[in-house]
């Protein structure tokens, strides 16, 4: 069998490049050695597994997507090259032809471009070896307990040689923090296959869109949804699909997707398709029945309006915290001006009183997992935007009753979630083919329904 092609869109250069860029890192920082293991396989029940899914860090530097798999990087030292060391599983005719195609050491190396390659049996051993006379391993310490356990047994086994004159690394030190400042900045080759979820994903939004109407159930609704990730070549949906209506939109992360569509109803769906390895994360809004009504198109508009301030805010030289303020200060505004709260603008923000209603960020970086990896804050001061940054923009209103709130906007939630890349300029929302006016969305639906 021929082995599986490289990740459309992707390309093992890129992945090369990620994997000198970390070493250049480590040098900077004293050399070393790193080991980044995958994911492991997750039981479901008895001997049937969760689709799996590689680790992010381990793909993002490899593009290896076979489980029991470790990339060990050697920084270079002397006259010593820097090197690229995978321990996979080997070839297995048995196995392969019951679990399917693996590359083994020999082909993985060659066909992904590692300097050497092993089987994942040779791992322990080697490591004491590797480990030996290095400065420091670079590792996620305290991300899974059993590997921290394997490590520090390698380690004592260094150590237990020290009269041969052999030292164990003096440091150990997270290998997270750097690749979590590479991964926060995205290459040529993830933008793309991001635009490629995104595209897809708006696809299901649009889809979803036109199949609903009263009577039909959340749960047909998240089916339309999976039905269009996964025919366009999506592997998974990013995170379980939130498909609320009614009052189910005022609760977050609602998955139950259980509950008929009613008449009269607005539905909220947060869905996103991951294509190899990159998440999409969409949000959209819109009536069961086609038709916002009034009290729905006062509160949609305002969160439609906190959005488009966002997305303004959203520029090289501004902090991750200003798209969050700008939209902010339009809902806490429009809050006043609907009756939901009493008190001036400065007085809504500065008691928090809005968070009865809009109770969560307005972002978070977005890549190969959905809340990506990479810092909010720089000390005391909120990260700055620059180009290649990728961070969602979701405001939301969401209104469940009380006596102390106009009974016409009870039950209504609504949010509404782009993705946006920051460039040189500003920022480009990848997620924008999915229609957010109200116009557009009761024409897609009318047009979907085929009613004048
Ligand atoms: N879908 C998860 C989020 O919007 O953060
Ligand atoms: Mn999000
Ligand atoms: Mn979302």
């Amino acid at each position: 069998m021929e082995p599986s092609p490289p990740p459309a869109g992707d390309s093992f250069a890129a992945y090369r490049r990620r994997r000198l860029s970390l070493i250049e890192r480590m040098s900077r920082g004293g050399g070393g050695i790193a080991l980044i293991p995958t994911a492991p396989e997750q039981p479901r029940n008895r001997d049937t597994h969760f689709p799996y899914r590689a680790d992010s860090y381990f793909q993002y530097l490899t593009g290896f997507t076979e489980p029991e798999a470790v990339l060990v990087l050697v920084a270079g030292r002397g006259d010593a090259a820097p090197q690229s060391i995978l321990f996979c599983r080997e070839k297995n005719l048995e196995r392969e032809i019951w679990d399917g195609f693996r590359h083994g050491p020999d082909g993985a190396r060659a066909l992904f471009g590692f300097d050497a390659a092993h089987a994942i049996g040779e791992l322990d051993a080697k490591l004491v070896e590797l480990l030996a006379d290095q400065p420091a391993l670079w590792f996620s310490i305290g991300h899974d307990a059993g590997w921290d356990g394997r490590i520090a047994v390698a380690l004592n086994k260094v150590r237990a040689e020290s009269r041969s004159g052999k030292r164990a690394p003096a440091a150990i030190r997270d290998v997270r923090a750097e690749l979590d400042a590479m991964r926060l900045v995205k290459d040529g080759a993830e933008l793309a296959i991001m635009r490629r979820a995104a595209e897809i994903s708006t696809g299901a939004h649009v889809r979803a869109m036109r199949f609903v109407r009263p009577g039909r159930f959340e749960y047909e609704v998240e089916a339309e949804l999976l039905h269009e990730f996964r025919r366009r070549g999506c592997e998974y949906p990013a995170y379980t699909s939130i498909v609320a209506g009614g009052a189910n939109a005022c609760v977050l992360h609602y998955v139950g997707n259980d509950q008929v569509l009613k008449d009269g109803d607005l539905l909220l769906i947060d869905a996103g398709g991951e294509l190899d390895g990159y998440a999409s994360d969409i949000t959209r809004c819109f009536p069961v029945n086609g038709r916002f009504s009034g009290p729905q198109t006062d509160v949609y508009d305002l969160v439609l309006d906190a959005q488009t301030a966002a997305i303004a805010a959203v520029r090289p030289g501004a902090t991750f915290v200003d798209p969050h303020e700008a939209a902010l200060k339009v809902l806490a505004q429009g809050m006043i001006d609907l009756k939901l709260l009493p008190g001036s603008l400065d007085a809504v923000i500065e008691s928090e009183s809005y968070k009865r209603f809009f109770m969560h960020r307005t972002s978070h970086w977005l890549g190969k997992d959905v809340h990506d990896a990479g810092e909010y804050k720089e000390g005391e001061h909120w990260a700055p935007l620059a180009p290649g940054m990728v961070l969602t923009i979701e405001p939301g209103c969401y209104i469940r009753p009380a006596d102390d709130v106009p009974e016409a906007f009870w039950n209504i939630g609504v949010r509404i979630e782009d993705d946006a890349v920051v460039t040189a300029s500003g920022c480009e929302i990848i997620t924008a083919a999915a229609p957010k006016k109200i116009a557009d969305i009761e024409a897609l639906m009318r047009d979907a329904r085929g009613t004048a």
